[in-house]
């Protein structure tokens, strides 16, 4: 188990050894976050390293990583816990099959932690020998309002009551990450009890160094026009620009085929590891595709001049 990072700069080098070239606010919220033991909620588009963020933490923190995937209808049976029924009526069965039955005790042997299927939010709540785990509570927006609401309640205090057994309450609270695509608003009471950070796209600078390090293979010259040409296709009107996910994909694929610069034939074969919709597709490849190569080979001229 790694210590937790002392200062900011200190967490921008822990998260750039899990390979994630972080913002200096990101950072800043990671920091606090784990400093003063509160949730971080990260929003932001598609394919921007929000997830990432908490894998990474776990990872270099050499902390176990429990995650809670939202989605609608989730619910305290499969976010919390659950009893095993199966279990329980065979133990019923085995008792009565032993002849004398104690009704009580039997109900409160069947209810014991033996019988207790440990969903994630239980699961995080847990000692665990490398240090409290790193709770990823993943697309919260898709979730529904009253399972946000019974999270308010868990994220306030770090414990889970279950009626038949009593409260559960951690030692030690996990390391919260909350992420959210903002398909609707988070409501406000949760949002208060975490550090909030918006993940926004990164400028060329940055992107081009995750690129270093995601695609090392990758020709320095691809990875520039690709950058420039990605972030200039961010500039435009698109159902759903690409995020850093799609980078990296799109210079892998453009390696896979052994590029080592952009071309328009290239870019209308692979723009489908970039945009994902068909009128986003129809939108750019051909002559504005054309167009955006040639702004970007303008600009890397200007700023390398031969
Ligand atoms: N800052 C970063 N540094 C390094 N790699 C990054 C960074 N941001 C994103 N990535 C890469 O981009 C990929 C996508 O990131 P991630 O899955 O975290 O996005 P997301 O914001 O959770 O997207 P979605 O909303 O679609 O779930 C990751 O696999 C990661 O490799
Ligand atoms: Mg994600």
């Amino acid at each position: 188990m790694a210590a937790l990072p002392a200062s900011v700069d200190a967490t921008l080098g822990l998260l750039a050894k899990g390979h994630y070239v972080a913002e200096r606010s990101l950072a800043t919220s990671t920091f606090l976050s784990l400093k003063l033991k509160r949730p971080l909620f990260l929003e932001g588009e598609a394919g921007v390293g929000k997830t990432e963020i908490a894998k990474v933490l776990a990872d270099t923190l050499g902390r176990k990583l429990v995650r809670l995937q939202c989605y609608e209808g989730l619910d305290v049976a499969s976010a919390v816990y659950e009893w095993n029924y199966s279990r329980q009526m065979i133990e019923i069965r085995l008792a009565e099959a032993g002849g004398t039955v104690d009704r009580d005790q039997l109900g409160a042997d069947i209810f014991d932690k033996r019988f207790l299927i440990e969903r994630p939010i239980l699961k995080a709540l847990e000692p665990d020998i490398a240090g409290a785990p790193v709770l990823l509570i993943d697309e919260l927006d898709r979730a529904d309002e009253p399972f946000e609401a019974y999270l308010l309640e868990v994220l306030s205090d770090y414990q889970v009551t279950i009626p038949e057994l009593g409260t559960i309450k951690a030692a030690e609270p996990p390391i919260v990450v909350i992420t959210s695509n903002r398909t609707r608003e988070i409501h406000d009471a949760l949002k208060r009890r975490c550090f909030y950070h918006w993940v926004n796209y990164p400028d060329a600078k940055r992107e081009l160094e995750i690129l270093r390090l995601k695609v090392p293979g990758a020709d320095a010259r691809l990875s520039r026009e690709v950058v420039l040409f990605v972030q200039n296709l961010r500039k435009m009107d698109l159902f759903k620009l690409p995020g850093i996910a799609e980078t990296i994909d799109w210079t892998q694929a453009l390696t896979q085929l052994d590029a080592i610069a952009l071309d328009p034939d290239t870019i209308n074969d692979t723009v489908g590891a970039l945009l994902k919709y068909q009128d986003d597709i129809a939108k750019v490849r051909g002559s504005q595709a054309a167009q955006l190569l040639e702004q970007v080979k303008s600009e890397i001229a200007a700023s390398s001049p031969a």
